[in-house]
This record gives structure tokens, C-alpha cells and sequence, in this order.
């Protein structure tokens, strides 16, 4: 089923009602639980994934919905395969650049850039850009080198310095502003000839776009959303019609999943990963000892040279650390092997949870849709580039009926 504009509500309250219908599978995280409440209701569906490897719960990371488990796993795949369609937009082919505009992008990022900016198509040719929360401004000036205006704002001023030089060094003539796009002045900055371009903007700041962008009257704009929990609020507030109606109430945790999909990192980066995570899950186990409450206790983010100490030590400084009582004596070893086997039972186990991430994902991308159709523009979604160079793949381009 092809996202038409005129099938976006459609595939809205579909995905509402199927994230709604199994809440109790995909909100609890399997990190915090040491038993899933919806395990005794599916007991040879938690069985088959707590017998499997960590290495197999790598393999079907990415690719969850390929999983043969019992049901309902492969229902639920089914079903999240079907309402996760989505095809990529059509693109052009790029005019050719001097090469030396790509020299300071890192490879993955200047893919990302020429996906975006050969996957807009629009009406009326855009005269002036404003890249969003532009970082250095490499979309900005990929798409305005033809000639084309170009307006930058960004709040590291670092970032910005760096954005402007590489500008002169280029003969382009942007703008560069430091500019909070939260603040008050941000609206003052947004004007109806922009074309506005967000190239993974977090949270609320690719929001505050789609507001200011739609008050200000501007014919047309492209997002790539990302990090759909860095808002301020504890909640996520829905923008469409659609979803305010929603009973859907989503967490910053909740808002979290879709982002959980890891790109393909290499050994070493994934062992660090892995072992930092089987201390955590082995700590856990301690905790709820020391403290004789049979709950997660969360922990600070930790210097990676933590993951360089003896086990034991880790445990002694992080007890301390949370104000725990000394561990004493314990089987170490032991218990450094039970948090490798949590590892692996958390990784299968967040399988079943992951066929949500992409439904959950869609859902908020066309609240977005809906919400930039409420405000009297034509809206079409679709993939900007494989999953490979970027997990948030997905563009929302909007033009002024
Ligand atoms: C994920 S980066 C994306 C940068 C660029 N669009 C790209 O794709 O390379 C998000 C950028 O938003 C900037 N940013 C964060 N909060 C901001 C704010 N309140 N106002 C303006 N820029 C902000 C960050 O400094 C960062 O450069």
C-alpha cells in the first residue's frame, strides 16, 4: 500500500490501533524486567528466545520481522511488515560538484546529504534554503550551489565559526547565524520564500520547524526526523487531530524504540557495547540483593574505562556510588556469567518488542504528515535511502496547496 497524502490518516489510525491493541508486549523493556509480565501469556514464545545465543539475537537484530519464532511472533511480523510499507521516494540525479565540498564530510554523512537533496522535488524551485539546526552546513550548501540563497542556523557557535569558513573557503555566499531555534527570535528567522531543510533535527526542533515554517507561510519544506525523545516535556504531545483523538500516551522510554535499531558496528565497538551492558545486567542482579527490593535500579552512563576494572571492582564502586550497602563476599565469577546469559536473554527477548519500532516510528512521522496537511500543505513520505546509512530514513516533504 503506497502512501498516497490521501491515505495517510488511514495508515495512522491502523498503526494506532495495532501499537494500542499490544501495548502490553512492546512498552516493557526486557533491560529492566527480569521477567516480561506478557512471557506467561506466550510461555513457548519466551521458552524458544530465552534458549538462544547472544550471537543470535545479533543476526536478527536489524531484520526482526524474519524471525520463524512461535506465535505470535510471526503474526505480529506480518502484521508490522504491512503496515510499515513504505517506498522510497523518487529521486533525480544531482548536478556534479567540485569535489572539494565533500572533503570535510564524513563518508556516511555526505551519503545521508546527497540522498536528501536528490529525493527533493518541488513545484516551485526553492531560491532561498534554510537548513535547520544546519551543524556545519553541508546540506545547506550542497543544495545551494547552483546559486541559490542560503541561510544556516545552528547554536553551537563553534559549529557555526567552523560552517562559515568553509563557506568563504568555497566562494559561497551563506549566511551562518547563531541562533537558538528554540528562542523567541527563532520565528523572526523564518520567512515565506525560505525552503526550509532539516536533515536530523532532534525532537522539538524539527518540530518547532514544522510550526514556525507553517506560520510563516513558507511554500515549501523537507525533514528527515530523528532523536523523537529529545523533548522537553515527560510525554510526547501529538500534533495532528489524529493524534491528540489517540489514546496512544507515549513516554520519552516509548519514544525511544524507534530509535533502538543499531547501524552494523564494528567487533571492538560491539564487545565494549556488550560488556558494558552484561556488567549493567550483572549489577542489577547484586542490587536487588543489596537492597532487598526486587527492582530495577537505574545507573549513570559510565567512563568506558569502568569496563577496565576487575569485575569485582566494578560492583564495589558502583554500589558505592548509588549509596548501596558494601557487597561483601560473592561468587564473582559467577555473576559475571549471569549477566552475559541476561544479555542474551534481554537481546532475543527485545526481538519481539522491535517488530514495534518501525509501526511506532511511522506512527509519529504521520502525525507530522497529518499535522503539515492540517495546516493546508500536501504531504508525501517515503524513505530517503536504505536503512543502512541511516536508520532514520524517512523525509517528509510538504508544499503549500
Ligand atoms: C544531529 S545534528 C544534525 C546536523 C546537520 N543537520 C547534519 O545533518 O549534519 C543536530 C544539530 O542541531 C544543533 N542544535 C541542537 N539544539 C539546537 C537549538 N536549540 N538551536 C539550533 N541548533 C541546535 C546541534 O548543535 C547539531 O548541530
Amino acid at each position: 500500500m503506497p502512501l498516497h497524502p490521501t491515505n495517510l490518516k488511514t495508515r495512522f489510525l491502523a498503526l494506532d490501533a495495532f501499537l494500542l491493541a499490544h501495548q502490553h508486549l512492546w512498552r516493557p523493556k526486557p533491560f529492566t524486567h527480569r521477567q516480561l509480565p506478557w512471557e506467561a501469556q506466550h510461555p513457548e514464545l519466551s521458552t524458544w528466545l530465552r534458549q538462544r545465543s547472544l550471537e543470535d539475537a545479533e543476526a536478527a537484530h536489524n531484520r526482526p520481522e524474519h524471525l520463524d519464532a512461535p506465535e505470535p511472533f510471526a503474526q505480529l511480523a506480518r502484521q508490522s511488515t504491512a503496515l510499515s510499507e513504505i517506498d522510497a521516494l523518487p529521486t533525480h540525479t544531482l548536478n556534479a560538484i567540485p569535489s572539494r565540498m565533500s572533503v570535510d564530510v564524513p563518508g556516511r554523512k555526505w551519503q545521508q546529504i546527497e540522498a536528501f537533496a536528490s529525493s527533493l522535488s518541488f513545484r516551485q524551485t526553492p531560491t532561498h534554503w534554510l537548513d535547520w539546526c544546519s551543524g556545519k552546513g553541508h546540506l545547506g550548501r550542497r543544495l545551494a550551489h547552483d546559486g541559490q540563497a542560503l541561510t544556516c542556523l545552528e547554536y553551537d557557535p563553534a559549529l557555526v565559526e567552523s560552517g562559515r569558513q568553509l563557506s568563504d573557503k568555497l566562494g559561497m555566499h551563506a549566511t551562518h547565524l547563531h541562533q537558538d531555534v528554540m528562542a523567541k527570535t527563532a520565528a523572526d528567522r523564518v520567512d515565506a520564500h525560505h525552503t526550509p531543510v532539516a536533515l536530523h533535527a532532534c525532537g522539538d526542533l524539527h518540530v518547532r520547524l514544522m510550526q514556525l515554517a507553517s506560520d510563516a507561510h513558507c511554500q515549501q519544506l523537507a525533514i528527515a526526523p530523528c532523536c523523537y525523545n529529545r523533548i522537553a516535556s515527560d510525554h510526547y504531545q501529538a500534533l495532528s487531530n489524529e493524534g491528540r483523538a489517540s489514546s496512544l500516551k507515549l513516554s520519552l522510554d516509548d519514544l525511544g524504540l524507534p530509535l533502538s535499531e543499531t547501524v552494523t558496528a564494528g567487533a571492538r565497538v560491539r564487545r565494549q557495547r556488550d560488556t558494558s551492558m552484561a556488567r549493567r545486567l550483572a549489577f542489577d542482579v547484586l542490587q536487588r540483593q543489596l537492597r532487598g527490593i526486587d527492582d530495577y535500579l537505574p545507573t549513570p552512563s559510565l567512563p568506558s574505562a569502568w569496563l577496565d576494572k576487575p569485575f569485582a571492582d566494578y560492583c564495589r564502586d558502583l554500589a558505592e556510588l548509588k549509596q548501596l550497602p558494601a557487597p561483601g563476599p560473592q561468587n564473582w565469577p559467577a555473576l559475571e556469567a549471569t549477566g552475559w546469559q541476561r544479555l542474551a536473554h534481554v537481546r532475543n527477548l527485545e526481538l519481539l518488542r522491535n517488530l514495534f519500532r518501525r509501526p511506532l516510528e511511522l506512527w509519529l512521522i504521520l502525525d507530522r504528515a497529518l499535522y503539515l496537511q492540517q495546516r493546508d500543505y500536501e504531504v508525501r513520505i517515503g524513505t530517503f535511502c536504505a536503512s543502512h546509512v541511516t536508520p532514520r530514513n524517512l523525509l517528509i516533504l510538504a508544499e503549500r496547496k
